[in-house]
């Protein structure tokens, strides 16, 4: 986060914090977020680090052996104009509606590979939740990830 954005954001977390304190409840839903940026920077390291680099600008280890080179993801807003195409970035990692100019996509299915995943948790664990609603959560939370790295 560059340093303006940081002094734009803390006044808005001091009053969250405040209201924290008074109003029931606030807590739980701050924990919350808190909990679902962890996963989802603990899932952007694990799945998406090795092609798009830690820091998401396109330089991760694979990235040289691609035959298309993976896009840098700091500055998906400034390639659209300013604005940051929330739901177009989400199909993309779902993997459903990757921009096919090239012919072919280098970019894993995330959706299929992820419901794999919740799959077995459900399996393993007995949680009864929705499996789709559970991918759903963890690539939102990657797009809300995304979003917050933008240059
Ligand atoms: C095997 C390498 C690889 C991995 C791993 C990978 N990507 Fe990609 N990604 C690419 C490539 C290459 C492209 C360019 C589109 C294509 O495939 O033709 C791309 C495109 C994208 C785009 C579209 C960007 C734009 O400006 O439209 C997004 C968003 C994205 N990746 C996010 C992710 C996320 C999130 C993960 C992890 C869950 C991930 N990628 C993992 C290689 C990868």
């Amino acid at each position: 986060m560059k340093p303006s954005s940081v002094l734009r954001v803390l006044p808005v977390s001091c009053v969250l914090f405040a209201m924290a304190s008074v109003v029931p409840g606030m807590t739980t839903v701050a924990v919350a977020g808190e909990e679902a940026h962890k996963v989802a920077v603990q899932d952007f390291r694990s799945h998406c680090a090795s092609c798009h680099g830690w820091g998401g600008a396109g330089n991760g280890p694979v990235a040289d052996v691609l035959k298309v080179r993976p896009p840098d993801l700091t500055r998906i807003a400034h390639r659209n104009g300013g604005t940051f195409p929330a739901y177009v970035i989400y199909k993309s990692i779902e993997g459903t509606s990757m921009p096919l100019a090239h012919g072919t996509t280098q970019m894993p299915v995330w959706g299929l590979w992820f419901t794999y995943q919740e799959v077995a948790d459900s399996l393993l664990t007995g949680d009864t939740k929705p499996v789709d609603e559970k991918v759903a959560k963890r690539i939102n939370g990657i797009v809300a990830y995304l979003e917050s790295i933008q240059e």
